[in-house]
């Protein structure tokens, strides 16, 4: 049986710590907002049949730009938290249980092709499923609340989650079903609570999270290094 691969994007984040008349996926980088980077690059993997945005159903900037990606599927389903956005997003499309679903964040606008098809090639067989992740390179401090450090983590082991997470649609529909706590920040920690080790895929620490205003700096430095060849 052939299987789906189906790029999904929750956008329905009011990206409150970015702040800004905005959702920070529609900020103006190197000509285009935020998010159509993001996209573009989904659209651009051979292997990836479908790609999805799943926004607010009050979202009022999305109509205002041009999008030209071919076959951008837009659903306006999203909800209070992001597992609702990617929940109410799976239950619209009409989905295989085995179709693999690729959850990526709208912010992470600088992936690469490459790294989607290393994490593609590394988890289309794996039973469980996985997720692009990158070691942790520093020594991880605990604070306290006067801004001292409380305790040092040993860091060996240690990985910082990034996105896409590659599940089986099923699966993390079953996962993000019933009352999830303010825990499950992403797929793969949904899935962990049902008691299974998703597979984590080294990434690269390009594909960062946009969250702050300082970060437009270093994305914008990526997207044009990559423009200019
Ligand atoms: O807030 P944070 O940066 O963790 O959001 C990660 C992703 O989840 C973003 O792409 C954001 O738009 C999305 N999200 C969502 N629905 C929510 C909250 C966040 O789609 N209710």
């Amino acid at each position: 049986m052939t299987q789906r691969f189906v790029a999904l994007v929750p956008a329905a984040g009011s990206g409150s710590r970015f702040g800004g008349p905005s959702p920070k996926q529609y900020l103006q980088l190197s000509g285009r907002p935020l998010m159509w980077h993001t996209l573009r690059t989904l659209a651009s993997v051979p292997a990836i049949d479908r790609v999805v945005v799943v926004l607010s159903p009050s979202d009022e900037w999305f109509d205002d730009f041009e999008w030209d990606i071919p076959g951008l599927e837009v659903l306006r389903v999203g909800g209070a938290t992001r597992a609702q956005t990617v929940a109410s997003g799976l239950a619209n499309l009409g989905l295989g249980a085995r179709d693999w679903v690729l959850v990526h964040d709208a912010a992470r606008c600088c992936l690469s092709v490459a790294a989607v098809e290393r994490l593609i090639a590394e988890v289309a067989d794996d039973e469980v499923g996985g997720l692009l992740a990158v070691p942790v390179p520093d020594t991880v401090k605990r604070s306290d609340a006067g801004g001292r450090v409380s305790s040092t983590l040993a860091r060996s082991g240690l990985w910082l989650a990034q996105t896409p997470q590659m599940f089986r649609a099923g699966l993390l529909t079953d996962s993000l079903s019933g009352r999830l706590d303010e825990s499950v920040t992403d797929e793969a920690s949904a899935i962990e609570r049902m008691g299974l080790r998703p597979r984590l895929v080294e990434g690269d620490a390009a594909n960062f999270k946009v969250t702050w205003p300082r970060d437009l700096t270093l994305a914008r430095a990526i997207l044009d290094a990559r423009k200019g060849g």
